[in-house]
């Protein structure tokens, strides 16, 4: 049986991914009842995965060392490859995973500065190096992103409750870096990654995701 198809979704806080993934998988099971698409998160995703992820992003949780941060999402991928992507894409499904190592390669290796080296280093020796085949990146103008990023921010202080803030309460520096490296792989993988720019509407973002996702569903067919 051929491998599945294994899609990320990548983009800062506020870019709308989550939206869009349920919109992606809707339309899958529409137009391809057959593809019958695993849905997933990171950090989250697994029982082990949802406690690391209540670790890492409780906004209370501070003197977190940015090298435990990257570890702790390594933790996770991990055990999401082990018990849902790989069995998943070996069952030949189609895997949408809601961020994946881009994600820690953009926030530690860009947003803490860990640089990038370190996290391609273990996600080759933690992930079997595994790579989606492929990713879509929303990453609206910096302006937008940081004013989305800053309302969420703003939400997150006043919903008490939801204990999932701890990066949203980051500053505009920290999140101009985060962009910027999110620019910087796609700019290094164009084959893998569609980066999705400019200040669209959700219909807009919709078309052009379910326009690459077919794209890679036919070329799939015909390998
Ligand atoms: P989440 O609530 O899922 O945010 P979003 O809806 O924007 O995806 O929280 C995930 C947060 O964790 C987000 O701020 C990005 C961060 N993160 C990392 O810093 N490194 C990682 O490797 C991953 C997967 C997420």
């Amino acid at each position: 049986m051929p491998r599945g198809l294994f899609i990320t979704l990548e983009g800062l806080d506020g870019s709308g991914k989550t939206t869009q993934i349920r919109r992606l998988a809707a339309w899958l099971k529409r137009r391809h009842p057959d593809e019958d698409p695993v849905l997933t998160r990171q950090p989250g995703g697994t029982e082990t995965g949802d406690r690391i992820r209540a670790l890492v992003l409780d906004s209370g949780q501070t003197g977190l060392a940015p090298m435990t941060e990257m570890a702790l999402m390594f933790a996770d991928r991990a055990q999401a490859i082990a018990e849902v992507i790989q069995p998943a894409l070996e069952a030949g499904r189609v895997v949408l995973c809601d961020r994946f190592t881009d994600s820690t390669e953009a926030y530690q290796g860009g947003g803490r500065g860990l640089g990038s080296e370190p996290v391609l280093e273990l996600h080759r020796l933690l992930c079997g190096n595994l790579q989606p085949d492929l990713t879509l990146l929303l990453l609206p103008s910096l302006e937008v992103s940081l004013e989305r990023a800053r309302r969420r921010n703003q939400r997150t202080t006043e919903q008490n409750g939801a204990d999932e803030g701890r990066f949203e309460q980051e500053q505009d520096g920290f999140y101009r870096k985060v962009w910027e490296k999110y620019r910087e792989i796609a700019a290094r993988e164009p084959g893998r990654v569609v980066l999705i720019e400019g200040d669209l509407s959700l219909d807009e973002v919709h078309a052009k995701i379910v326009e690459a996702v077919a794209a890679r569903l036919v070329t799939q067919k015909m390998a």
